[in-house]
């Protein structure tokens, strides 16, 4: 059986990707779809996807629609997550909502998701029940945990632990989908696939606590306009650690500073920043990011395949934690 690295999968679901077409008609429906899914991203989840699948089967073309659909589905999110977060930045360039308008994205969202069901319809009609259920119960959860990140927004007291539930619904169970659905479709039995759905829960929270300590301390790399989270005041894992363990008057600096009217952006950026400095957050977040990590390559120890064989996808889960973009 052939194993492949992550750069020559992530390769052949480019050129499966990109050869896709999309009408040209109406242009304010369909260019910003174009925009969206072309280059730019770290095709990530069809990266574990196919990855996932070649722990089992190297019949890659058997896994690429799947691959495209959880792509797909993973750009409609982003652009209704823009609106949603206020966001005029990704990819080092304007959003679609910053671009086209909020009306667009919204139903430019909408046919992405319809086309990730249509790729997904693509799929061996043997798998397509598991398929299918897998995918539905991922972007149910999905939907839950953007709507938990909208209401933290509102509530001053959020605990790790809601945070992390919220992180573990937004986040990695898109991450799990992936891996699951590549099993799945290699006909993976049931305890391997429980591994590897664990396995990205793990790392989904790793890479979100990472995505939150970088909207803070990253640069241009990453595409996003930095200290985004401190100015929508989210709850991030780096606002509900700081809050914890804030004195007085530290959680009033917390507080107030992104709705101060009479400070910059930057300046209310570096109020907060200077707070989660002094109670070094940035290196917390980095041990969690850690601990986090090594659950999730303790799960690929647990497969039933050669260890050998699993070679790629943790090289590959170790790229994304080092990540800058
Ligand atoms: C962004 O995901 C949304 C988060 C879960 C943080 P990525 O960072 O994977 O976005 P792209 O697709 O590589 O741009
Ligand atoms: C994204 O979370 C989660 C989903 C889109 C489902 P974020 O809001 O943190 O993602 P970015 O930072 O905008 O990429
Ligand atoms: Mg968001
Ligand atoms: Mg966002
Ligand atoms: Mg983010």
């Amino acid at each position: 059986m052939k194993i492949h690295t992550a750069e020559t999968l992530a390769q052949m679901f480019e050129d499966h990707f990109l050869q896709m077409r999309t009408p040209d008609d109406p242009e304010n429906l369909y260019a910003p779809i174009r925009y969206a899914l072309g280059e730019g991203g770290k095709r990530m989840r069809p990266t574990l996807l196919l990855l996932s699948y070649n722990l089992f089967g190297d019949n890659m073309a058997q896994a690429l629609d799947a691959a495209a659909a959880i792509e797909t589905f993973h750009n409609f999110t982003l652009l209704h997550d823009d609106i949603m977060d206020n966001a005029s930045m990704r990819r080092g360039r304007p959003s679609v909502y910053a671009k086209w308008g909020e009306n667009v994205a919204i139903l430019s969202g909408d046919a992405m998701l319809i086309n990730a069901y249509a790729a997904l319809q693509r799929v061996p009609a043997a798998v397509l029940p598991q398929v299918l259920h897998a995918f539905n119960s991922m972007a149910a959860q999905v939907c839950e945990g953007q709507q938990y990140d909208m209401d933290f927004e509102q509530r001053n007291k959020v605990s790790v632990v809601d945070y992390m539930h919220m992180i573990e619904l937004k986040t990695s169970v898109l991450l799990a989908g992936a891996t699951t659905i590549g099993a799945l479709l290699a006909g993976a039995s049931d305890d391997d696939v429980r591994h590897l759905h664990r396995f990205a829960i793990e790392l989904g929270l790793a890479f979100q606590l990472q995505d939150d300590l970088l909207d803070s301390y990253g640069d241009e790399r990453l595409g996003k306009k930095i200290g985004g989270d401190i100015l929508e005041g989210k709850q991030t894992y780096l606002m509900v650690t700081a809050m914890s363990n804030a004195d007085e008057g530290q959680r009033e600096v917390l507080r107030t500073a992104p709705h101060r009217d009479d400070w910059s952006d930057e300046q209310k950026i570096a109020a907060v920043k200077a707070v989660y400095d002094t109670l070094d957050v940035p290196h917390l977040t980095e041990q969690q990011i850690n601990i986090r990590f090594a659950r999730a390559t303790a799960m690929l120890d647990a497969l039933s395949v050669p260890a050998e064989r699993t070679e790629s996808l943790r090289t590959y889960a170790a790229s994304l934690i080092g990540r800058k973009r």
